[in-house]
């Protein structure tokens, strides 16, 4: 009976082992849910006051001196009483734990323990915000999300893109209609051109007109060519074109002042001027010069020029979206003032601290530490902002090339009509013949 039973047993425990598994490998959920989520629900209670201790959240209820006699005795509080929680709650993915705080507690050590919180409970990463005055939510994810994100969705809009998929699993929208301007940094093969394939992927079917700056030789944008309004390929070309913009702009100015309106959007339908989003694939190459005069004109040109659009361009349907691997003042005065305006924030993977720091630092310093933490074989992981302030991890989708030159063949005959922009690349090339 013996030898059965053990074998029995042995079965049961390679078939229980067989199914997590397959469990764990095709629904990461459910694996979460039924067997990882007890685990670490019990490690986050059973190691709590530990933790707590260890990183100072907890406080003793008697003063950290007493008296000997005449004396005043100074020392460590004994016995020091850890915040109350509550019992971690499953989400999808995580777990969250709502903390009270002693009096006189602020969240900012609770910010500072995060990577402790990460450490004892095993998890990816934990979240630290505070809801209310007194309150601290720690929201733990159990795994990466961002490794093998699915599709999310989100409802067609006008100017709007889906770029990809947040950490929390919701969509990463990119919408020009609240953010009018971004900034895309990041090193080389982070993911910014993938990005920019994905945006104009999106845009595409839209009645917007899309024009691209890729100075490196029209080589990502360049593939796009038959969707966008314009493409310039070189600094002069982009000189042409930004000049283009602003005889346009002239007149979007025109338009809106006879109508008494503030914005192209307060404007009758048929009266209102085609939306333009302009996008520049890798801005230092607008930025640098080799030092001759003619160059360095160009440069200050081409600066002065992208700062009006910034400036100006966010009322009356113009657009900018600027992709760099470095967006500092090395690059020329003017990048900083323009960095100002672009108010939509993506940084990828970044090579040095201060990239990071530029694209994000003004907005969040946590998004910053996140941010430089992008490993080189996370492509296309990015620390995003919200058009609440708020930031988050996301990853855009993998917009193949074959998609790329289908869609801009597909929306080819939409493309809208800007005549200034036309003569302005042609009129350069037959002045030189
Ligand atoms: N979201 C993504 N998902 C999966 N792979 C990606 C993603 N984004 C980028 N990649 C991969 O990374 C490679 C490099 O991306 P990309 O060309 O966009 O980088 P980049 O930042 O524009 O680099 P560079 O500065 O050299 O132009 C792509 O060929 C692609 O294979
Ligand atoms: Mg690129």
């Amino acid at each position: 009976m013996g030898p059965v039973l053990l074998a029995l047993v042995l079965a049961v425990l390679a078939w229980g082992l067989v199914v997590g598994d397959l469990v764990r490998r095709h629904s990461p959920v459910w694996h979460w849910y039924l067997v990882r989520y007890p685990a670490t629900a019990c490690r986050v209670v059973c190691t709590w006051r530990k933790v707590a201790q260890l990183n100072d959240l907890s406080v003793s209820r008697r003063p950290p001196r007493g008296l000997l006699g005449d004396l005043v005795v100074k020392g460590d509080p004994l016995r020091p009483v850890a915040p109350r929680i509550s019992f971690p709650r499953a989400t999808r993915m995580g777990l969250t734990v709502i903390v009270r705080l002693h009096a006189g507690q602020t969240p900012a050590t609770f910010l500072k323990a995060a990577d402790a919180f990460v450490h004892a409970w095993k998890v990816h990463a934990v979240r630290v915000t505070s809801p209310e005055r007194g309150i601290v939510l720690l929201t733990a994810t159990a795994m990466d999300p961002l490794q093998r994100p699915g599709l999310a969705t989100a409802p067609a809009e006008l100017l709007s893109a889906l770029i990809g998929v947040l950490e929390s699993g919701g969509a990463w929208v990119m919408n020009l209609r609240l953010v009018p301007h971004w900034l895309i940094a990041g090193a080389t093969r982070s993911g910014k051109s993938t990005l920019l394939a994905r945006l104009i992927t999106q845009l595409a079917p839209q009645p917007v007109a899309l024009v691209g700056i890729d100075c490196k030789g029209g080589m990502e944008l360049g593939l796009f060519a038959g969707r966008l309004s314009a493409l310039a390929t070189c600094r002069r070309e982009a000189v042409a074109v930004l000049s283009a913009l602003m005889v346009d702009m002239q007149e979007r100015m025109s338009a809106c002042r006879s109508a008494g309106v503030r914005s192209i959007w307060e404007l009758p339908d048929k009266l209102r001027p085609v939306p333009v989003v302009v996008i520049v694939d890798e801005i230092a190459e607008l930025y640098l010069s080799d030092g001759t005069r003619e160059s360095k004109a160009e440069a200050e040109q081409c600066s002065t020029l992208l700062l009006r659009l910034a400036q100006l361009g966010a009322a009356l349907g113009l657009h900018l979206v600027v992709a760099g691997q470095r967006v500092g003042s090395d690059l020329g005065p003017g990048v900083t003032a323009l960095r100002a305006q672009l108010g939509g924030r993506i940084c990828h993977r970044v090579n040095d601290p201060g990239t990071a720091e530029m694209t994000l630092g003004d907005l969040n310093k946590d998004a910053v530490a996140v941010a430089q933490s992008i490993t080189a074989e996370e492509r296309g992981v990015a620390v995003c902002t919200s058009p609440d302030g708020g930031w988050s991890r996301a990853r855009s989708h993998l917009t193949p090339t074959e998609e790329a030159v289908a869609t801009a063949r597909k929306y080819v005959a939409i493309v809208p009509e800007l005549p200034a922009l036309d003569s302005a690349l042609t009129a350069p090339e037959g002045d030189d013949k």
